[in-house]
C-alpha cells in the first residue's frame, strides 16, 4: 500500500529523516512511536506530499508518489489528519467535514450526505450538533472531527499524527478505540504517537523514530512487551534494568542503546 524506501527529508539546511524504511500493508494499523522532536509529523507530512523528500522512493499503490501533489494523494486514498486537529472553528461542524472531501470536487449532493453520515458513523454527536459552530465542541470531539474530517475523502490509507496529543486521558482511551473500529472498514492506519503503550495495544506493527532514523521495528506485541526500551525512546521515564528479564532482552536493549547513543 505504502512504501518508503531511503527517504530523507529536512527544513533549509538541516536534514530532520535519515534513510527512513517504512511499510504499511492493506489493512494494517502500523504505528510510529517517537518522542518531542523525533521526526514524525516530518515523516507524515513528506509521505502526505506536503514535504519534498531529499531523497529515497515512496510508493504509494505500487506506483511511484514522489510526482504526485498532496492533492493528488489523497484522490488516491492517502489522507492525513494533522497533528493538533486543525479544525476551523467558525466554520460549522459540517462545513469542516465538507473540506474533507475538496480532492473529490465532482461529488454529488447525495454522495456528499451519504459520505457524512458514512464519516459520522463513529461519531455520532458530529451529526447531530452538524449545524453548530466547531468551536464548540471538545477537544476529543473536535479531534473526531479531524478524523471525519479525514474519512470524508474516503481514504485507503489514514496517515493520523498525534491524534491523542492534548487529550485527557479518559478521551484518549476513547480515541484509540474509535481508531482500532477503522480497521474493520478496511482502512489502512499509520499512526504517529508519543503515547506509545496505547498505540502499541492497537497496532499490528510498529517502528520506533528517534533523531529523525527508525531505530527499531517490528510486531506491535513484541515492542510493547520491552515496554521499558519504549519509555527509553520516548522519555516518558527511565526504568532500565528495574524491569528486564532475561539475557536475551538485555543484549536487545544494550543493541538497541547503542544505536541511541550512536545516532546522536
Ligand atoms: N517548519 C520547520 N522548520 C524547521 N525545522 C522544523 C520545522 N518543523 C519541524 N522542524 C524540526 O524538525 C525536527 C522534527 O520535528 P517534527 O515536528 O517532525 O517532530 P515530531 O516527532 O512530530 O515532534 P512532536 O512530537 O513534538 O510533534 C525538530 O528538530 C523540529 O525542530
Ligand atoms: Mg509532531
Amino acid at each position: 500500500m505504502l512504501v518508503a524506501k531511503g527517504l530523507s527529508a529536512g527544513y533549509g539546511r538541516s536534514t530532520v529523516l535519515h534513510d527512513i524504511d517504512l511499510e504499511v500493508k492493506p489493512g494494517e494499523i502500523v504505528t510510529l512511536i517517537g518522542a518531542n522532536g523525533a521526526g514524525k509529523s516530518t515523516l507524515a507530512k513528506t509521505i502526505a506530499g506536503l514535504i519534498e523528500p531529499r531523497g529515497g522512493v515512496l510508493t504509494l499503490g505500487g506506483e511511484n508518489a514522489q510526482n504526485l501533489s498532496a492533492k493528488e494523494r489523497v484522490r488516491r486514498g492517502l489522507c492525513l489528519v494533522p497533528e493538533g486537529r486543525q479544525i476551523f472553528g467558525s466554520l460549522s461542524i459540517e462545513a469542516n467535514l465538507r473540506l474533507g472531501a475538496y480532492a473529490h470536487a465532482e461529488m454529488s449532493a447525495a454522495d456528499m450526505e451519504a459520505s457524512i453520515h458514512q464519516a459520522c458513523e463513529a461519531f455520532p454527536i458530529l451529526l447531530a450538533r452538524r449545524q453548530e459552530s466547531a468551536a464548540n465542541l471538545s477537544g476529543g470531539q473536535q479531534q473526531m472531527l479531524a478524523i471525519a474530517r479525514g474519512l470524508m475523502a474516503r481514504p485507503v490509507l489514514l496517515v493520523l499524527d498525534e491524534p491523542s496529543l492534548g487529550l485527557a486521558p479518559n478521551l484518549v482511551k476513547d480515541i484509540f478505540r474509535l481508531i482500532a473500529s477503522l480497521r474493520s472498514t478496511g482502512i489502512s492506519i499509520l499512526l504517529s504517537e508519543q503515547n506509545a503503550r496505547q498505540s502499541l495495544a492497537i497496532a499490528d506493527r510498529a517502528y520506533v523514530l528517534a533523531n529523525g532514523r527508525i531505530i527499531h521495528s517490528g510486531e506491535a506485541k513484541a515492542i510493547a512487551a520491552q515496554s521499558d526500551i519504549a519509555q527509553a525512546y520516548l522519555g516518558a521515564g527511565h526504568q532500565i534494568g528495574g524491569q528486564v528479564q532475561g539475557n536475551a532482552r538485555v543484549a536487545q536493549m544494550r543493541d538497541l542503546l547503542v544505536a541511541f547513543a550512536n545516532d546522536r
